[in-house]
């Protein structure tokens, strides 16, 4: 190989060397994987909080319902009986005994009149307490404790009825820390009021009965404000309850339907209660839910606040479940789906690399053909200077010996003149040598426009023709309708030329030189096309060169340059077609020059 063969070749390799860089391929799992982990894991927790506050807020409502259904009951059990105890006030009202007595505010006789009565409603009605008050409030009489009177009575219930000239209902603190439904009406009589009779009862029993119809624990607290310490323990040793007046600081609790209050019920709960929320405790494995309401006078002064419980313990672990289930169902949905996922996106990652991979053997194959067409450029080229050193160097040759020759005699005018015509013909060799690659040369120039096919086809004849130095035969078979091709008619003239000097060349005597023109599709691409093929009748080309003829400068003819065929090789490229030869059976060759119906590229 020569230096510069070499040098281009070394240049080369650093040049394909440099493309050689493919980007690796992609990481798929790494960039999808742990996004979409983390977006699964949101949604997950999302749903699995999503499920746990609407537990909360099932239970929550439920509470909620629960305090409501308490308060409407209380309603409804005080009304019951305020309208029992406006009843027996008003038949009391109608028993003239007893109405003569309250007239003449005779103490015995109402308690002889009433007594009986009332003991009646103590024992059968739980009726706590009846008082005759006269015109400015005054107690005439307690039925329940005969020994105490003559004190004013200024609760509010009675202040009402006595401004309001009405019936008057609500509940109260009774001495001892009680809370007191009192129903206070005015007795009316022909000449005017004569006073204010009270009844009244401790509602103790109406909170045990929420209690078992409502299945809610109730706690009853009243503001220390309003109930005086020994009152309240006066109560409690009555009612022989045990309880302890610095439990809460603000409140005093005067009843409870459950053995204890929970030691979790501290200040800080209540004060959250007030401002109505709900609390959930946990206390000797039982989980209390805690709401409040407040309880209040017929003046509407606050009096305490009433606690509801509820045991959701069996709730709080239906729920502890449910969520716990629906923590571990989500965790397996997510496990799953990511593991879907994995093997999505591994697969992906795979046909990735699969890819990639046929991309980097594609490239690798493509540099070593371009690494051979290259090399095999580079040879055609040595050979190619080797050619023509060879065809320049015989005739120089000639012309060294002959001038040395010429030298030698130079008082032989005959002879110097014979040698210098012979060197003049080596000149001549030469001239024409360097003529026809001239001519090789000019071939790159490369003009396309539409061209007639038979006007180049009858060109090339006419001046074929008047070359010939004998007779030839030459027969053209154009189709019926015109082809009209992008060509160049210049290049194809000159292929057409060289083909039939060659044609003429290889036949011996008479012949025939048939030129034709057909439709013919691309061989390989299918591309619609022309091909113009010329048939001699020679000798035909020996098989094992049949490869070699359209090498530049391969020849078998002694006077013969090897470009012609290289020539016609080049135009049919430029012209995006190709070139075809092969020996026919009857004898003799056919070179054919495809062209594509379609407008070449520019070049
Ligand atoms: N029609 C043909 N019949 C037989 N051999 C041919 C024909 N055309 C070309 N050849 C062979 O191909 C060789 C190369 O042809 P070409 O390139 O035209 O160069 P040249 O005509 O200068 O030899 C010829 O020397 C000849 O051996
Ligand atoms: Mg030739």
């Amino acid at each position: 190989m020569s230096m510069l063969a070499r040098a281009v070749r070394c240049r080369h390799t650093l040049h394909v060397k440099s493309n050689v860089t493919i980007s690796s391929p992609r990481r798929v799992k790494a960039s999808f994987m742990w996004p979409f982990a983390l977006v699964l894991t949101f949604i997950l927790a999302a749903f699995v909080t999503t499920a746990y506050f609407l537990q909360v807020r099932v239970r929550d409502r439920a509470l909620i319902d629960r305090v409501a259904a308490v308060a409407k009951l209380m309603d409804q059990k005080l009304e019951k009986d305020t309208n029992m105890i406006r009843a027996v006030l008003h038949t009391m009202q109608g028993i003239p005994a007893i109405a003569q007595a309250f007239a003449d505010q005779d103490r015995s006789a109402l308690l002889r009149e009433a007594g009986p009565l009332f003991e009646t409603l103590r024992s059968e009605h739980r009726i706590t307490h009846l008082y005759f008050n006269n015109q400015a409030m005054r107690n005439l009489v307690r039925l329940h404790s005969p020994e105490e009177y003559g004190d004013e009575i200024l609760r509010a219930t009675t202040v009402q009825a006595r401004s309001q000239n009405k019936t008057i209902h609500g509940l109260e603190l009774g001495a001892l820390g009680t809370l007191t439904l009192r129903v206070v009406t005015p007795w009316r009589s022909a000449p005017g009021v004569l006073g204010y009779v009270e009844m009244g009862e401790e509602i103790g029993h109406l909170i045990e009965e929420i209690h078992a119809s409502l299945s809610v624990d109730l706690l009853v607290l009243m503001d220390k404000q309003r109930l005086p310490a020994p009152q309240w323990e006066q109560g409690l040793a009555m009612l022989k309850r045990q309880g302890s007046w610095d439990r809460f600081a603000r409140e005093v609790m005067v009843a409870q339907t459950m053995a204890e209050i929970p030691v979790a019920v501290t200040d800080s709960i209540l004060a959250a209660l007030r401002v109505g929320g709900t609390r959930i405790l946990s206390e000797d494995g039982q989980t209390l839910h805690l709401a409040m309401l407040p309880l209040t006078d017929a003046n509407g002064q606050r009096l305490g606040d009433m606690v509801v419980m509820r045991d959701i313990s069996g709730l709080q672990r239906t729920f502890q479940r449910s969520i716990a289930t629906v923590t571990a169902l989500s965790l397996l949905v997510g496990a799953f789906v990511l593991g879907l996922f994995y093997f999505a996106l591994d697969r992906v990652e795979r046909d990735y690399q699969r890819q990639h991979d046929l991309e980097h053997q594609l490239l690798r194959l493509d540099t070593e053909h371009a690494r051979i067409l290259q090399i095999e450029k580079l040879s055609a080229l040595g050979t190619m200077v080797g050619e023509i050193a060879h065809q320049l160097n015989n005739p120089l040759v000639g012309v060294v010996n002959l001038a040395q020759l010429a030298q030698r005699e130079p008082d032989n005018p005959v002879r110097t003149t014979e040698l210098l015509a012979e060197i003049r013909q080596a000149g001549q060799d030469c001239h024409a040598f360097i003529a026809s690659m001239l001519r090789f040369a000019k071939v790159s120039k490369f003009d396309c426009h539409s061209t007639d096919m038979a006007q180049v086809v009858s060109e090339t004849v006419l001046m074929f023709r008047q070359t010939l130095r004998r007779q030839i035969q030459v027969e053209v078979q154009l189709p019926g309708e015109p082809v009209i091709l992008m060509a160049d008619p210049i290049l194809l003239r000159h292929a057409l030329f060289n083909l039939l000097v060659n044609a003429a060349q290889a036949t011996e005597g008479e012949g025939r030189i048939v030129i034709g023109l057909k439709a013919q599709l691309h061989p390989e691409t299918g591309v619609p096309g022309w091909m113009l093929s010329v048939r001699d009748h020679g000798k035909g080309i020996a098989p094992e060169i049949i490869d070699k003829v359209f090498t530049p400068f391969f020849t078998t003819r002694r006077e013969g340059t090897g470009l012609g065929l290289p020539v016609v090789q080049h135009v049919a490229l430029l012209h995006q077609g190709f070139v075809s030869v092969k020996n026919l059976p009857e004898g003799g060759t056919q070179f054919a020059v495809w062209l594509p119906q379609t407008e070449p590229a520019p070049v």
